[in-house]
């Protein structure tokens, strides 16, 4: 990543910090991924060569522009889908020089529009309680080999644990959680 975007990701970074200390209100707030997170799931996308990456969560593109500039690197793109449109998100995108295609959806709604098997990387950053009610598509969706990416799994455990569960109940499923940021899971799914 050239200096210029790796100043532009952070600005970005410390600029929502700085935001979300200021905002009383938790749905205003961006609550953008930590930089380590993103760096191991944007790097996720390079070793994993994830042409077709779906984020549900889009806030303010901070997340979505590493998922992007790491898509582009193997010939692939990014949908990012949330029930919002930030006000700076099309200009952060345009200022990082990335092109995704966004869509103003409700994230289980568009999970359940795709395709079997169409996915390779999906990382869901929504409304964590949400996440079970969308079973079994997260999983449906993803191609064979495919990863599911979800944070906030050692940071909000409780609103996270039967979505785990039925992952965990999936015999085609191998998770591992990753303590970087606020903890993410990260699950194969196999044939
Ligand atoms: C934690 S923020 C996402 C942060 C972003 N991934 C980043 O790192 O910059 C959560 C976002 O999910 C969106 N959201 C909440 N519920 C959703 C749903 N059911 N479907 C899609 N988006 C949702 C919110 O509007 C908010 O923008």
């Amino acid at each position: 990543m050239d200096e210029p975007l790796q100043a532009l990701l952070a600005s970005l970074y410390a600029d929502g910090v700085h935001h979300d200390a200021a905002e009383p209100d938790r749905l205003l707030r961006r609550r953008n991924l930590e930089p380590a997170t993103a760096e191991l799931l944007a790097q996720l996308v390079r070793i994993v060569g994830a042409r077709r990456v779906v984020e549900i969560g889009t806030s303010n593109g901070y997340s979505t522009i590493w998922l992007a500039v790491a898509a582009r690197d193997v010939g692939g793109r990014v949908v990012s889908v949330d029930v919002q449109e930030w006000p700076e998100l099309r200009a952060n995108l345009r200022r990082a020089g990335v092109s995704v295609d966004l869509r103003l959806l409700e994230g289980g709604a568009y999970l359940a529009s795709l395709p079997s098997g169409s996915v390779d990387l999906l990382f869901l950053d929504a409304e964590r309680e949400e996440y079970a009610g969308w079973w079994p598509d997260p999983i449906r969706v993803l191609r064979p080999g495919g990863v599911l990416a979800v944070d906030n799994v050692l940071s909000h455990p409780g609103e996270v644990a039967s979505f785990l569960s039925l992952i965990a109940s999936d015999p085609r499923c191998r998770s591992a959680t990753v303590p970087v940021g606020k903890g993410l899971s990260l699950t194969w799914r196999g044939h």
